[in-house]
């Protein structure tokens, strides 16, 4: 838990409850905010008071209950009123519902006003819980999409046995790791009005010359067939952004992939791993940071046939394999050439014995920091828009909640600028 009583003295919060079993946590998370030295509001929905009572959020916050757009509790115009007075906003348990309304922007009833009567530059924290099946409904992912894309931040749920008794994703996530999200963009948000160098957001990383790998390798069998891998390039893209985002000068060398750079960052597209290597070898030289984020083919046909091969007498079966280039452990051989010290990270996609097997790597790859992540996870690893990881390094594992794979780039680029 953040607990800096001093940064978090008199830091407004105004946590928006919604009609979900889950809705009793938030008294969890209230008190713990609280006790972090924030000044808590409460606005719930009429379906919320179902789950708790207004006598509990009055009782703990010492402030009239709104719940109606029409019920002056305390204010002319609560919505507006509560909306412009919070340094952040969290809603939980986010139902369905609710984030239907955000994304819309439908303001018919006092918590869906407010929201909608946010000022940009607040933080919006929304921690969703609901059925396994309204969560991965399309129209639910679609919803969680586009709040995402405008800048909300979501506090995954997790897997796990659910109120209605189905097994699956939608369980409010933990207690703790919402309290935090929400202390953390407490910080940032005060940081950036005072212009504190805390808020890491645009100049941590200024003139920082770093290296990426995203993406898979195609190894080319022939002409039409190849070894490849499920890796989306979803992760290194996102730290590109991020890094972009603060001020370094980012190289992205990308295995083929269907996404587009980010902005502000040169890209250099490579098919196999042989490309890769060189490509990402020759951008070492005037790095600071390399991070390997590709799942780069570990093996690669020895001969490519310059013809289709033909099954019925050619011997798909018996294809001869040759290792590649480990180009994160060559990076980390030379990380001190020249007399320069830099940061090299590279990452550990595990679906069992994550930790043994990151610290494994760690070692046997020489670099400062591995990113470890239980592909194995319905909420981690290939192709998906949040991840769940750990960071190894020699001074021990620090491990994660859920977040989206930009917010994983941000943790990472903390730690890298730590390093460096
Ligand atoms: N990596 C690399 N070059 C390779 C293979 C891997 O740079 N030829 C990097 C990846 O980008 C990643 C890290 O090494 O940062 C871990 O890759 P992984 O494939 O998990 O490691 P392996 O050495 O292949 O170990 P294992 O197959 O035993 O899991």
């Amino acid at each position: 838990m953040l607990n800096d009583r001093t940064q978090m003295d008199g830091a407004r919060v105004l946590l928006c409850v919604c009609g979900g079993i889950a809705a009793y946590k938030a008294i969890e998370v209230l008190r713990s905010l609280q006790r972090a030295g924030c000044t808590v509001r409460v606005a719930s929905t009429e379906g919320a008071l179902h789950f708790v009572g207004r006598a509990t959020w009055e009782g703990l916050t010492h402030t009239p209950l709104a719940t109606d757009l029409f019920d002056y509790a305390g204010s002319a115009i609560p919505h507006v009123e509560n909306a412009g007075w919070a340094d952040a906003v969290l809603v939980m348990p986010a139902t369905a519902n609710m984030m239907a309304k955000m994304a819309y922007g439908l303001a018919d009833d006092l918590v869906s006003a407010t929201l909608l009567a946010v000022p940009a530059a607040t933080p919006v924290i929304v921690a969703p819980a609901m059925n396994v099946h309204m969560w991965q409904a399309p129209a639910t992912q679609a919803n969680v999409a586009t709040l995402m894309e405008r800048g909300v931040q979501l506090v995954m749920p997790v897997s796990g046995r659910l109120a209605c008794d189905d097994v699956g994703e939608g369980k409010l996530a933990p207690v703790e790791v919402i309290a935090d999200a929400v202390l953390k963009a407490v910080r940032e948000a005060v940081a950036g009005e005072t212009g504190s160098a805390t808020n890491a957001g645009a100049t941590s990383l200024a003139g920082v010359r770093v290296l990426i790998t995203a993406g898979p390798t195609h190894e080319a069998i022939d002409p039409v067939r190849y070894i490849a891998n499920a890796s989306s390039g979803k992760m290194g893209f996102a730290i590109a952004e991020e890094a972009a985002h603060r001020g370094a000068e980012v190289t992205l060398v990308s295995g083929p992939t269907s996404m587009a750079a980010p902005e502000g960052v040169k890209r250099v597209d490579v098919v196999s791993a042989a490309q890769m290597h060189d490509a990402a070898v020759a951008a070492f030289a005037d790095a600071d940071v390399a991070i390997c984020a590709a799942a780069v083919a570990d093996y690669t046909p020895r001969v490519v046939a310059d013809h289709k091969l033909k099954k019925a007498h050619e011997r798909l079966d018996m294809i001869e394999l040759v290792e590649t280039a480990d180009i994160l452990a060559e990076l980390s051989a030379t990380k001190l050439a020249g007399g320069k010290r830099r940061v090299v990270v590279g990452f550990a996609a595990e679906t069992n014995d994550l930790a043994l097997n990151a610290q494994a790597k760690l070692e046997r790859k020489g670099c400062d920091l591995i990113v470890a992540n239980d592909v194995s996870r319905a909420d981690s690893g290939f192709g998906r828009d949040t991840n769940r990881v750990s960071f190894v390094s020699i001074d021990g594992t620090e491990d994660l909640p859920t977040l989206t794979k930009r917010e994983v780039a941000g943790r990472l680029l903390d730690r890298v600028a730590e390093l460096l």
